[in-house]
């Protein structure tokens, strides 16, 4: 259904964000790509509708090499879920249900009975809901009408980025056991991504576990468990590990690659432009040797964007964790005083990775699953 032959992804600025992916995925099978941030999940996941244009390398779909296709065709019969929801602001939650339907030109009463059945589905009674804008919903619920909007035309193929990451562990189970039922009901092709070990271990038949942009394993969840191929493999899935976790560890296990990483000749412009793509707020500077320059903040870096400067002009030192002795508690403490990534560093100012208020919510909710449980 969806394959890849030796696929890769360089973007512009020379990030290698996926390296030489073979893979074939078939018709009806749900298959999560999981790993830690930054390792080219999402990327994966857009080379399917062409959202990122592979580098070198094919990508099949439905037997078509997608290159061939017209990229605006190709997404109708593919449904995209994004981390973000993406949910259009202007128009109702109907509307927003209705977006692809609409272009595939069903009729009127068709779509109108498939949003209501849709909103049914996911506990969001019609007549309360559909008429709502998005900013009118909570956080959960935009995510679910982002779930529902990425359904609607029953593509064969659905692409879904973590589309429950914002969600309450409740909600969370009962649209997990939704979208179980709907694949087995309706035999869709499903290429999700998760952060949610147990997510992944749940929904998958296969699991694609990536690092730095390769892949390290792929297996059912029953060969990853039983059979890791390396130790990273059998450390991300054993979590054991992480409910011992205590306040006063290193904060070496939460340490992940930064999601904007820059030389510090980059002009801010071009900096800025990439922290609008991906919508990041805070940028690492690392000079060529790997030396951590400081960390540019989104305002600054507009700043010293609009007089034409370069994003060393742009920098704040005075955040950073070093490796040989933060713990955990120091990060939260940084972390909570202000919600941005915190550079983390050794003595010798080598640039090592970030600590994010999103990696910490998830050891924290991790520890709150085995209190559930023992
Ligand atoms: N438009 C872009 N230009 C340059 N580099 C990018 C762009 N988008 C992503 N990257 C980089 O490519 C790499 C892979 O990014 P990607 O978004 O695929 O990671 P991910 O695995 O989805 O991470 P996360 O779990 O944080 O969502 C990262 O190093 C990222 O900084
Ligand atoms: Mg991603």
């Amino acid at each position: 259904m969806v394959k890849f032959e030796n696929v890769s992804k360089v973007y512009p600025d020379g990030t290698a964000a996926v390296k030489g992916l073979d893979l074939e995925i078939k018709e009806g099978e749900f298959v999560v790509f999981i790993g830690p941030s930054g390792c080219g999940k999402t990327t994966t996941l857009k080379m399917i509708n062409r959202l990122a244009e592979c580098t070198s390398g094919k990508i099949y779909v439905n037997g078509s090499d997608i290159a061939t296709v017209d990229a605006v065709q190709l997404r109708r019969n593919i449904g995209y879920v994004i981390q973000e929801t993406g949910l259009m602001p202007h128009i109702t939650v109907g509307e927003n249900i209705a977006v692809v339907p609409q272009l595939l030109k069903w009729n009127k009463k068709k779509i109108q009975n498939r949003v209501d059945e849709l909103l049914e589905m996911a506990g969001l009674p019609p007549e309360k809901y559909k008429y709502r804008l998005p900013s009118q919903l909570s956080g959960g619920q935009k995510q679910r009408i982002g779930v529902l909007r990425g359904l609607a035309a029953e593509p064969d193929v659905v692409l879904m980025d973590e589309p429950f990451g914002a969600l309450d562990p409740i909600s969370r189970e009962n649209l997990q056991n939704e979208l179980m039922d709907l694949q087995k009901k309706l035999k869709k092709t499903i290429i999700f991504v998760t952060h949610d070990i147990d997510e992944a271990l749940k929904l998958s038949d296969r699991i694609v576990l990536m690092r730095h942009g390769k892949v390290e394993q792929i297996g059912t969840p029953n060969e990853l468990q039983n059979n890791p191929a390396s130790e990273f493999v059998k450390n991300f899935i054993g979590q054991d590990r992480i409910s011992q976790i205590s306040p006063d560890d290193s904060v070496e296990v939460l340490v992940e690659e930064s999601a904007i990483n820059v030389l510090p000749n980059f002009l801010a412009s071009s900096v800025l432009e990439q922290m609008e793509n991906i919508g990041k707020e805070s940028a690492q500077v690392v000079n060529k040797n790997g030396k951590w320059m400081g960390m540019a903040l989104m305002q600054n870096v507009k700043k010293v964007s609009s007089r034409g400067g370069s994003i060393k002009e742009a920098l704040i030192i005075d955040r950073k964790l070093y490796i040989e002795d933060a713990t955990l508690r120091d990060a939260a403490e940084m972390l909570s005083a202000q919600p941005l990534p915190v550079p983390v560093i050794d003595k010798n100012d080598r640039f090592i990775g970030v600590v994010t208020g999103s990696g910490m919510a998830r050891i924290t909710m991790d520890r709150l699953k085995r209190k559930q449980i023992s």
